[in-house]
């Protein structure tokens, strides 16, 4: 894939209906040669219009007026190259758990959670959010309120009991500083206020009551950390967002590393990093990611966890 199809690609299918300044500016970017010439000077995992826009805004620079961001990227290309050589795309978003519930509160409990693909471990809280599916709510006031809309099943009726969380995560990420927690927030889209905002309320939560956090490979250092579960409680080993950042061979490698595991697996993945026999279409745009327990797909769920359609 050119550049220019990426940044096309992702206007389309990712930013499209979810964030009107990124779709316009990724397309700016697919049609502008110059931008695109600076961007593939990089490494292909390093192309990625989330990586280049997240970049920019951590810098100050400008990401709603197209033109003024070609200004600014070409006046400051290489101070952007190299915070894009030392990062990575590593969004850690809260709302993810709200599509997560339905699977986490039906499994036999107390839990133990082992996140793959962490970041800064905001999802390895499902148990203390609080949830509003339409008009039900589930949690105490005064949580971080995350918002969702379910298709196809009920909302669970209960929280899960979680005794044991760890994340893994090549370079995990700490939200005690602030170096870390300005790059979370570069990485939200320009319009998302609320995500923000959430952010900040997941972060002081995490602060708190901080997990274990490892760093290491998904399929090398998996057994490992799942080694240190406590055994009276369910495995649930489970990931969002990650494969899509990971080379074929080893997605396979870690499908069979997880499959060798005791306890649950849930996987919510965009089916081109994960993929399965005879899905049905998503229901409408932003719907990216297919949710899945045990290797059965279940759901198609949005991105940033907005909402969740089950199958049939
Ligand atoms: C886009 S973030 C998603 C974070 C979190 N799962 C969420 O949904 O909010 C993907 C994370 O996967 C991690 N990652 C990528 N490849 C990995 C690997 N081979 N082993 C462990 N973690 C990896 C990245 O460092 C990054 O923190």
């Amino acid at each position: 894939m050119t550049a220019a199809d990426t940044y096309r690609t992702f206007a389309t299918r990712e930013a499209c209906g979810v964030s009107p300044a990124y779709e316009r500016l990724a397309l700016a970017v697919s049609g502008d040669a110059e931008l695109l010439a600076l961007i593939e000077r990089l490494p292909p995992p390093k192309r990625q219009p989330n990586l280049l826009f997240g970049v920019v805004r951590l810098l100050g620079g400008p990401v709603e007026d197209p033109a003024a961001f070609h200004a600014y990227v070409v006046a400051n290309w290489p101070a952007i190259e190299v915070e894009i050589q030392r990062r990575a795309t590593q969004t850690n978003e809260a709302g993810r758990c709200a599509v997560l519930l339905p699977l986490l509160a039906a499994l036999p409990q107390p839990l133990a959670l082992l996140e793959v693909g962490a970041s800064a471990g905001l999802c390895l809280y499902p148990d203390r959010y609080a949830y509003r599916y339409d008009r039900q709510l589930l949690g105490g006031a005064g949580r971080p309120l995350l918002d969702c809309t379910l298709t196809g099943a009920l909302p669970p009726s209960r929280l899960p009991t979680v005794v044991w969380r760890a994340g893994l995560d090549l370079n995990p990420l700490d939200v005690t500083d602030p170096d870390d927690l300005a790059w979370l927030d570069a990485l939200i889209w320009p319009e998302h206020a609320h995500r923000r905002a959430r952010l900040r309320a997941a972060a002081n939560l995490v602060a708190a009551d901080p997990p274990l956090l490892v760093r290491g490979d998904l399929v090398d250092d998996l057994p490992a950390v799942a080694a240190l579960a406590p055994p009276e409680a369910t495995l649930v080993v489970f990931h969002t967002t990650v494969l899509y950042l990971v080379p074929e061979p080893r997605r396979r490698a870690f499908v069979e590393v997880v499959r060798g595991l005791p306890g649950n697996w849930i996987a919510a993945e965009s089916p081109r990093a994960l993929s399965y026999d005879g899905l049905p279409e998503p229901p409408g745009a932003g719907f990216n990611n297919v949710l899945a327990l045990d290797g059965k797909p279940l759901a198609w769920a949005q991105a940033h966890g907005q909402a969740a359609a089950w199958f049939g």
